[in-house]
Parts: C-alpha cells; structure tokens; sequence
C-alpha cells in the first residue's frame, strides 16, 4: 500500500496527540483523532486548540478544513486505521513516584477490538521501561493479528511543531524488520531532511526519552548547584555557564540557573524513572536523580527565603507581584509550574499576591483560584512591596524600569530566571537581587 494511502489513528488527543495529529496530517495522511473527552474533541474537531502552543493552531485548523484530519470519542474508528499511535499521558501516580500507566493500558484495550489484521500500534506517550513488552504480550492474546512498535516522543512545549516535523532523531523501538519498514514510510518526508533514524529493540526506546529527560534534568540542577555555590562564595553564575558552555563537550543550552524545571515531563519522568529502576533492582544507579530533584525544588526555596529576607517573616503586611505563572514562556502549561508554586506558598504564607502571565493566567486561576490576576505586567506590579520574575516572557524583558519604579511602594525585584537586564534595572533605582548572582 502507498504510505500516504494509510490512515492512522492517534488516541490521545492532548499535547503530544493534538501535536502529532496535525503534523501528520500537513504530511499527507488521513488521520483521526480519538480521545475519551468529548469537550476537547468537539473543539479540536471545530479546529479549535484546547491550550496554546505557537503555530499548531493556524496549522490545526488548516488540517481540520482539508478533510484529512478527524476527531471523536468513538474508539470503534480506529478500525479504519492501519497505524495507531498512543499519545496518551502517564502523570505521576498520586502518593507514589512512580507514573501512572491506566490511561495507556486502557487505550491499548480500548483499540484491541478494532484493530486489522497487519496493523501497527506505536507507543509515543512517555512509559517504564518494559511497559511495551507488557503491552506486546497483552495484544498476542487480545489482538494477535496487529503488532506493537515503540517511538517516543522529544517535542517541546512552545516548539511543538518544529519538533514534530523537523525533530532531531527519529527513535524507533521495534520487534522486527516489517514493523521498522512501516515506520520509515510513514516518516519517510520527514527522512528526507537527513534526520537521523535510529532502531532499537522496545526497553532501549522507552529508555531513550528518560534518559534524555533525566540529562536535561541534571543539567539544570547542576547549574543551579553551581549557583548556590555562587550566592555563597559571591560569585556570578550567570558568566560561569557562559565560561563553560563554550566547551562544546558542555554546551551552553539548558544552564539557564534559576527557579529550577517544572511541566509535565521533566520533574515526573525522573521520579518514575527511579521508581522503575528500584523495580529493577537498580535503585542505586539512579540515586542521583533524587539529588536532581532535591536541587531543583530547593531553587524554589531559595526565592521564598529571599523574599522573607528583603520583606519580613510576616508576610502578611506585603503586597507582592509575580510575573509569570507558566512552567516556561511560550506556554500556558501551569503543571509542575516553579513559578506558580512559589506564587501559591507565598500567598498561603500570607501575602497578598497578584500573578500576570501572557497566556497562562485562565489555567492558574483554575488551580489557585484565591491568587489575585492583573490583567498586564503594569497593573501587576504597581503597588507592590517586591516584585518577582519568574516566567521568562519576552514582554517581560522589554518592561521599563523607570517606569514601574515610580508605581510601586518598594523598588525591589528578584529576578528568577536570570533574564533581566539588571544594569538597567539597577540604574531605574531597583535593589535587584537573582539567584546565583552577588550583588557586590
Ligand atoms: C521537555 C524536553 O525538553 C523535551 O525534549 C521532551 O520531549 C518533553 O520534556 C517531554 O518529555 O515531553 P518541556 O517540558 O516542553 O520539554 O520543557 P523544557 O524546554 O525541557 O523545559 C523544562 C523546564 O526546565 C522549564 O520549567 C524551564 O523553565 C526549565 N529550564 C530549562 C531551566 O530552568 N533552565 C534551562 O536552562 C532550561
């Protein structure tokens, strides 16, 4: 058969699915869309994004009004398809570190029934190593005509699109010849820009994505050691990542200290990652993933203690606004978010906090609905006793100091995220403070 005369199905329809869907559309594909929420599949199916992410949305619509691309909440549509991929979530597991795997388990049995005979389903969401084995040895009972293929997933939120469709290697996870053979074609555009495919058997596939997670993961953390080494020998972190990031065995991306990594990815993956490695009696390879993980929630502290260092241990005399409440710019995603969690401890230690943030402000108000929202930086910040930047919205680097200095009550910003100007802000009248830097 043609590749581009095979129909997939993508079950899952939120980030990585609503993301794969579209992207596999614009290549040529018939695709349907299937997930068990009926609000979001009868936006998507309007050609409507349920969150914000630059450019899927023109590109959503586009691919909806082609007639290629399809959502509904009818799993029996999957028979139509010849390739299935699974982009369901796997959040953590409440009261454990481990991730919770009901939501794929339940899309695998879900589609069993209508699979053909020859089809492929392929995991993307992010699994335990060893999940896919499990899954295969399940389908040889349920669905013995259709085979199992593992593909994760490296897209970044804010980059969705790009990384989809331009992603910088293609992993694929499989058991035999023919199941790689349908991959290459249907990636086969994608191929063509030189990217890098590499086969695995399925536990090396599941692992790549931790792994790469988890090393993003310890660079942060690392850099926001270094930083707290910085704060107590009066050092400045932000020109010793510059310093080392020019050795390309280091890299600079990905040192940007600060308020740490939060999301839907990085912080769970590496706790279900040791959760899985103590299954596997490996506990101890991965006990510096706890460390990981202790350094990067510690960044949140740090703020906090700053702030009762410049205001009081009474918090409740202060007003103090936040800028930003996303994970990272460029999304509205409030899941794990550093800034919106060090909002919401400063609020329930007393002060009176007001949040902005370009995109993210209608999710925070769901979570935190007693935060106080402004409706743009200014208002945020006018009035306030200390400010703190902790969302790296570009709008918020083109602020003018000058001018907020004359709205507030006292002029002091902690810069959580290193991106400030802070000789500008200095110079407006600011006590700037950010985090591995002295002020001397
Ligand atoms: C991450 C990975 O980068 C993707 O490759 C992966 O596909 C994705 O998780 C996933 O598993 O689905 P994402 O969660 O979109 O992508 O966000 P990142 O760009 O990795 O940022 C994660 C967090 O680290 C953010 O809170 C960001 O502010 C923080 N960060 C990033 C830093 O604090 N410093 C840096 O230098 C870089």
């Amino acid at each position: 058969m043609s590749p581009m005369k095979q129909v997939l199905s993508v079950i899952g329809t939120g980030y990585l699915g609503a993301t794969h869907a579209a992207c596999m559309s614009s290549l040529g594909f018939t695709v349907i869309g299937i997930d068990t929420d009926p609000g979001k599949i009868e936006q998507l199916s309007k050609g409507e994004l349920p969150f914000y992410e630059p450019g899927l949305d023109e590109l959503l619509r586009t691919e909806v009004a082609s007639g290629r691309l399809t959502f509904t909440t009818d799993f029996s549509a999957a028979a139509k398809a010849d390739i299935h991929f699974i982009c369901v979530g796997t959040p953590q597991k409440a009261g454990s570190l481990a991730a919770d795997l009901t939501y794929v388990e339940g899309a695998v049995a879900a589609i069993a029934p209508h699979l053909k005979a020859g089809s492929l389903v392929v995991g993307k969401s992010t699994v335990p190593v060893g999940t896919a084995q499990k899954l295969l040895a399940q389908l040889s009972i349920t669905a013995p005509q259709a085979d199992l293929a593992w593909n994760p997933e490296f897209l970044r939120e804010g980059f969705a699109v790009e990384d989809t469709l331009r992603p910088n290697r293609l992993v694929v996870g499989v058991t035999n010849d023919r199941a790689e053979e349908i991959l290459k074609q249907v990636y086969a555009p994608i191929l063509e820009l030189k990217t890098p495919w590499i086969r695995a058997d399925l536990p090396t596939a599941e692992l790549v994505k931790v792994a790469a997670n988890s090393f993003l993961a310890t660079k942060i953390s690392f850099i926001n050691a270094m930083a707290e080494v910085c704060e107590a020998a009066g050092g400045d972190v932000t020109v010793l990542a510059q310093a080392i990031g020019y050795d390309p065995r280091i890299g600079n991306r990905f040192l940007q200290a600060g308020i740490g990594f939060g999301g839907g990815c990085l912080p769970k993956d590496i706790r279900a990652f040791m959760a899985r490695a103590e299954e596997l009696g490996a506990k101890q390879a991965l006990e510096f993933l706890r460390e990981i993980d202790a350094i990067n929630l510690r960044a949140r502290q740090r703020v906090i203690d700053l702030v009762r260092g410049e205001l009081s241990d009474d918090l409740s005399l202060y007003s103090i606004a936040i800028l930003g409440a996303a994970f990272k710019p460029d999304s509205d995603d409030v899941r794990d978010s550093p800034a919106l969690d060090i909002a919401a401890q400063l609020s329930a230690a007393g002060a009176n906090v007001t949040v902005h943030d370009p995109k993210a402000m209608p999710n925070a108000k769901k979570r935190f609905p007693a935060l106080n929202f402004a409706p743009d930086a200014k208002n945020c910040v006018a009035g306030s006793d200390l400010v703190l930047h902790l969302t790296e919205w570009r709008e918020y680097r083109d602020l003018n100091p000058t001018e907020l200095f004359a709205t507030v009550k006292n002029a002091i910003v902690i810069d959580g995220r290193n991106a400030l100007d802070r000789d500008k802000w200095i110079a407006a009248g600011w006590k700037f403070h950010a985090l591995g830097r002295t002020n001397a």
